[in-house]
């Protein structure tokens, strides 16, 4: 089951109960936490910053892949790395100065990724391949859980990993938003490696489960 990463989303936990929902993530094998910062200015939504990030941290040793749907994401970096953040992720239509970010992120410690909304294309990174560790194809505009999948993504995600491949780069290739056990073995075919998923987890029957469930698809349809 190499190469197949599950990153749930706490943007869909039962936050009177983060704690439980953290034990539930280690307990199905998440490979990463991950946790959606929204400011109501990139995105309508509002969600949660430095204080969350903490109190994950203290409750799991997992990787926290910290996506940041804000606007001027470098007033955040080291408060979020002190706070836990593994990795970084902003996105690339709010940040003219892209190298100098992720240059900055790395130097904090954390990996640096970039995230692409439905509408940007590719090119928006191509000039900063050396510095990404992770590029994160949205798969629905973000802002909220529970959206349906922009099937369109998947032409992205494999021009992503041609994109990666031939500039030999190691960087992890990540989908968010409407990952289930249909459209997840789509997005491992297509070249994705890692898959956020929130509602597909928490709206199961038995959410520990559907996190093996939503691995398997990949490894079994491969
Ligand atoms: C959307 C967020 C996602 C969200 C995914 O803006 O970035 O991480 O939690 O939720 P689902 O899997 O329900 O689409
Ligand atoms: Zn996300």
């Amino acid at each position: 089951m190499s190469g197949v990463r599950i990153a749930p989303s706490i943007l869909s936990a039962d936050f009177a109960k983060l704690g439980d929902e953290i034990a539930m993530m280690e307990r199905g094998g998440a490979d990463w936490v991950h946790v959606d910062v929204m400011d109501g200015r990139f995105v309508p939504n509002l969600t949660f910053g430095t204080k969350v990030i903490e109190t994950v941290r203290k409750r799991t040793s997992l990787p926290l892949d910290v996506h940041l749907m804000v606007v001027e994401p470098e007033r955040y970096f080291d408060d979020f790395v002190a706070a836990g953040a593994s990795g970084l992720t902003i996105h690339a239509e709010v940040s003219p100065h892209l190298h100098r970010q992720l240059v900055r992120i790395r130097e904090l410690g954390a990996t640096a990724g970039v995230a692409l909304n439905p509408s940007t294309p590719l090119s928006a990174v191509e000039d900063v391949l050396d510095e990404l560790d992770l590029l994160l194809v949205m798969s629905v505009n973000p802002g909220f859980g529970g959206q349906t999948f922009i099937a369109h993504s998947l032409d992205k995600i494999a021009g992503a990993r041609r994109m990666l491949d031939a500039a030999r780069s190691g960087a992890v290739l990540e989908v968010d938003g409407g990952i289930n056990r249909q459209t997840i073995v789509e997005c491992w075919r297509a070249g994705a490696d890692t898959f956020v998923a929130g509602n597909a987890i928490f709206a199961a029957a038995d959410p520990a489960a559907e996190i093996g469930a939503l691995r398997r698809q990949c490894v079994q349809r491969a």
